[in-house]
Formats: structure tokens, C-alpha cells, sequence
């Protein structure tokens, strides 16, 4: 066969597989650096810039840990970063990764990684507060090591879900349950935050293994910081972006099967912790919890 031949065979391929493989993984993140949507927060020192500020290294030292913010607040949108989790001996070091509204009722979207010693596995905690409300800890085990590269860590908050990707994979889903007197963030902004810091009185082996200082600095790495939300102003509280809002259309409302059935991989493999199963401390379960089981 000559080239064309083969070029019109692959056009076919491309065309049939592109509904099932395309379906609903939020758009492409785009690379953009630092400086454009971030500013340091804290500790400014305890920040290093690469590669002309599209890389950043947070450092903790017995000192200080370290952090930054989003310049602006959003209301619902798209949100990544790729980060490489502190390597070697991390125990007691926590890295977050959370979209947090600034008032008392806030509203919270986490992820929390800690830290473990050489060679033993990091756990991620991911929690969502609504109205203030939180107690919603889940918590799993990474099918990676997530110290030798980077992953991409996602939000995608829409009206109809909050949905926390690792890579592509979907690990938890918090649906609007509205109809069940949840709240659900709807009207209040968010910034989006990352720290590095140290939590050695709860955050490995509920706080039995202590940081080594004797390790420090401790170093994670950042690249890549997607934003694509859609932003509040100063003057406007909502913010007004019609057309834009992408991630409320029909194919993001919802997971599509393949994303179902990775959800429920990730449940059956990797899970330590789920708030939603939890009857010691939770003899009511939460109302949202109904909706966790369907998945
Ligand atoms: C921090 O660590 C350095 C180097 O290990 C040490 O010299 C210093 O005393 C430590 N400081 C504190 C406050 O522990
Ligand atoms: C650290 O490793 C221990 C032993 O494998 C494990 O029980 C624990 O869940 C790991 N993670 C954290 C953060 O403690």
C-alpha cells in the first residue's frame, strides 16, 4: 500500500475511536508560568524559580515551610497542576493543593499529600467543605510513586460536580445534592492555594513518625499551572462569562462509562479511608453519601 493508503486508514481509525475516547476528560491544560495566575504568599525566600518561572520548588527547613495563592478568585472552571511530591524520607511533610473561598461559611476543594518515609507509600487526602462543613475525609494510596515524576492534579467544579483527577483518572466525585439539603458551592469564589508544610503531630501514622530535620530542605517541584475558570472581578461577585463556561456542558455534567469504571478501580485498589463508610465516627451517614455509593 502506498502512503495515502495508509493515511486514509488511519483518518478511519482516528474518526471511529475519537466518541468513545474523547467523551468528557476536561479540555487540555494549557502551560502557563507561575507569575501569570500565582503569587508567593508566604516565606518568599523558601521559593525557587527554573526554567524562567514555568518551574517553581517549594522548600520546607526546620524553619519555615512555604506557599503560594492565585492572584484571582474563581467561580467554577478547570484547574491543574503537575507537581513531584518530596522524595526520599518525607514523613510529617504535608503538600497541598486546594481551591478555598475566603469567608467564614467557606467553601473547600483539597487535596493533601503526606508524606511517608523512604520507600513506604504517600497517602492523598482529599476533603470538600461546603458552607463551612467539613468531615468529609477520603483517602487512597497513588498507583504511582508520586515522587520520581510529575502527575497532574486536577479539579474540574462545575453545577453539577466536583470531580478530583489524578492524570486522567478520576479518584473521587462530590456531587451536587442539592435535592438532599447539601450544600453545594455555587456563589462564593474561590482561590486557588498550594503549600508545602510541616504536619508531623497528625500527618504520618496519625503523628507517630516525626519530620527528619536531619533531611532538610525538603523540595517539591511545580510545573505547568492551568487555570481556566471563570473569574470574579473585583466589582462583580459573579462573574458573568457566558458561552465560556465550557465545563457545564452536557459531556462534563457527568462521567462517561470508561471514567466510571476507573473511579471504581481506583475505590476498589486504593482506598484506605472513606468518611462515606465510616460508621464509628459517623453513625448518621452525610446525606451526599448515597450519591458516593452509586459510583
Ligand atoms: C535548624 O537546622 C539547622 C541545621 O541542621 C540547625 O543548625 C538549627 O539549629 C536548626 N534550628 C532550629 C530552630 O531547630
Ligand atoms: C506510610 O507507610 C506506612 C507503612 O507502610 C503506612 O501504614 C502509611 O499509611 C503510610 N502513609 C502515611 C502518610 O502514614
Amino acid at each position: 500500500m502506498n502512503s495515502k493508503s495508509w493515511m486514509l486508514i488511519f483518518a478511519v481509525l482516528v474518526l471511529a475511536l475519537s466518541p468513545e475516547t474523547m467523551a468528557a476528560a476536561p479540555k487540555k491544560a494549557v502551560d502557563v508560568p507561575f507569575g501569570r495566575n500565582y503569587v508567593p504568599t508566604w516565606a518568599l525566600d523558601h521559593i525557587k524559580y527554573f526554567n524562567g518561572g514555568s518551574e517553581i520548588q517549594l522548600n520546607l527547613d526546620n524553619y519555615t515551610g512555604t506557599g503560594f495563592q492565585s492572584k484571582g478568585s474563581y467561580l467554577f472552571g478547570h484547574f491543574s497542576m503537575k507537581i513531584k511530591l518530596v522524595p526520599g524520607d518525607s514523613a510529617g511533610t504535608v503538600t497541598a493543593f486546594y481551591l478555598s473561598s475566603q469567608n467564614s461559611e467557606h467553601d473547600e476543594i483539597d487535596f493533601e499529600f503526606l508524606g511517608n518515609r523512604t520507600g513506604q507509600p504517600y497517602i492523598l487526602q482529599t476533603n470538600v467543605f461546603t458552607g463551612g462543613k467539613d468531615d468529609r475525609e477520603q483517602r487512597i494510596y497513588l498507583w504511582f510513586d508520586p515522587t520520581k515524576d510529575y502527575h497532574s492534579y486536577s479539579v474540574l467544579w462545575n453545577l453539577y460536580s466536583i470531580t478530583f483527577f489524578v492524570d486522567d483518572v478520576p479518584i473521587r466525585v462530590f456531587k451536587n445534592c442539592k435535592d438532599l439539603n447539601v450544600k453545594f458551592p455555587f456563589d462564593q469564589p474561590m482561590k486557588i492555594y498550594s503549600s508545602l508544610w510541616n504536619a508531623d503531630d497528625w500527618a504520618t501514622r496519625g503523628g507517630l513518625e516525626k519530620t527528619n530535620w536531619q533531611k532538610a530542605p525538603f523540595v517539591a517541584a511545580y510545573k505547568s499551572f492551568h487555570i481556566d475558570g471563570c473569574e470574579a472581578s473585583v466589582e462583580a461577585k459573579f462573574c458573568d462569562t457566558q458561552g465560556k463556561r465550557w465545563w457545564d456542558q452536557k459531556e462534563f455534567q457527568d462521567l462517561d462509562a470508561q471514567q466510571y469504571r476507573r473511579l471504581k478501580w481506583v475505590r476498589s485498589k486504593y482506598t484506605i479511608y472513606n468518611y462515606c463508610t465510616d460508621r464509628k465516627r459517623y453513625p448518621t451517614m452525610s446525606p451526599e453519601c448515597k450519591r458516593d455509593r452509586d459510583v
